[in-house]
């Protein structure tokens, strides 16, 4: 069952909030919620973009604070500031290509910014940790079979990896130290707010602008999409009922290849197919992805509430309706990155 208001009050530490879930989430947590206290938790690295909370500026309800949650200095002065009820995790290097080119900073925030946090949570004794985390840590699938909850853990990326090694360092938490933890691993999100490298946003801005999209290897890997409203939704719903200790998985039964996805935005966009290029394949390119999220269904009486033809027109029309809050992006270091990323695959 959906939680009510009520069960929303406390102090809720969002860490990565100024990214493009913990985004989203905080605008579901603060319209939903008119007794919940939301600490915006972020480092703003390239991937984190205060403007996307601006509408929440002056809301009593909402504080940002800028800090690190791999620097244990950063995260005590936020616990003893706040001492939040819950923290909701979100706080990662997040994008599978970045790890492939360097891993360290993924080891640093991914993992021990997951221990640092946890031992906070544990000495300030928090009502409950959610690791926000993702259905890549079970590897890749052949042709049929999903991911469940129980399924092996199998990383093939450095971010995989690294966010495999977090999950394990709550699961400790919980079963050494009696920490509330719950884990939360969703499969490929999209929506608004969603940071151009990743490849719907990257599609859309490249059709957008009449350039080539760039298309790893033959196409045909699979994701499961999930509009990020619906995996917020989710991470509520484990946030005040889920068992403690347990994972749960989160996806919306909506697998598409790569050229399914580009073919839909072109179609949407109006734009000619010829734009397609065929680059050099990820390393590791894990083949397939898909959730069972029976246990959320079952449990929590979740469900998701838009489809994915649905979820695509938003998006679509969400980029069209902010040019001005892609191009800010573009520019400096993003277009260096683009530059070192593709200029050898083509
Ligand atoms: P994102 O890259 O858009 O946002 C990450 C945020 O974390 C940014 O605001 C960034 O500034 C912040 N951050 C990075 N390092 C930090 C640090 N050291 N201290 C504090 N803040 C820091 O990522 P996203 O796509 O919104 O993903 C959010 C979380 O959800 C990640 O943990 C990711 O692993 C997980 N996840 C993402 C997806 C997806 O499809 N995007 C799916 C499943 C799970
Ligand atoms: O499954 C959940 C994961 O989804 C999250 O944990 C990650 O944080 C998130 O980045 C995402 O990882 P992916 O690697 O699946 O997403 P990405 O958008 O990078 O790529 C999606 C698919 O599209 C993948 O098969 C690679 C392909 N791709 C991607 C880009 C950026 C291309 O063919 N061309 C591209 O330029």
């Amino acid at each position: 069952m959906q939680s009510t208001d009520t069960q929303g009050q406390g102090i809720y530490l969002v860490t990565g909030g100024a990214g493009f879930i913990g985004s989203n989430f905080i605008r579901h947590m603060i319209k939903r919620y008119t007794n919940a206290r939301i600490i915006c938790f972020d480092a703003l690295t390239y991937a984190g973009n205060i403007e996307n909370l601006d509408e929440l500026t002056g809301n009593p309800n909402y504080h940002f604070v800028h800090g690190d949650v791999a620097n244990p200095r950063d995260v005590q002065d936020v616990f003893e500031q706040f001492n939040p009820d819950y923290i909701v995790h979100f706080a990662a290097e997040s994008h599978v290509d970045r790890s492939i080119l360097d891993s360290d900073i993924f080891v640093r925030t991914n993992v021990m910014g997951t221990q640092v946090l946890l031992d906070f949570a544990r000495m300030n004794e928090a009502r409950r940790f959610l690791q926000v985390s993702t259905d890549e840590v079970y590897g890749s699938l052949g042709a049929t079979g999903l991911f469940s909850e129980t399924s092996p853990l199998a990383p093939n990326s450095p971010y995989s990896a690294s966010k495999t090694a977090a999950d394990l360092f709550v699961r400790v938490a919980h079963k050494t130290h009696g920490l509330d933890v719950v884990t939360t691993r969703c499969s490929n999100n999209y929506g608004p707010y969603q940071f151009p490298e990743k490849l719907i946003p990257l599609m859309i801005h490249n059709a957008l602008n009449d350039k080539p999209l760039p298309v790893y290897g033959d196409g045909m890997n699979v994701r499961d999409w999930i509009y990020v409203g619906d995996h917020c939704r989710a991470i509520d719903m484990v946030l005040h009922g889920g068992r403690a200790g347990e994972i749960y998985n989160i996806g919306a039964d909506s697998e598409r290849t790569t050229l399914d996805i580009v073919r839909v935005i072109l179609r949407q966009l109006g734009k000619p197919e010829s734009l397609i290029e065929f680059v050099t394949d990820r390393p590791g390119h894990d083949w397939r992805y898909a959730i069972d999220a029976s246990k959320m269904r079952n449990e929590l009486g979740w469900k998701p509430e838009v489809d994915f033809d649905e979820g695509m027109t938003r998006t679509v029309e969400w980029y069209l309706d902010h040019p001005d809050w892609i191009e800010n992006i573009v520019t400096g270091a993003y277009r260096n990155y683009i530059k070192t990323m593709y200029e050898d695959r083509e």
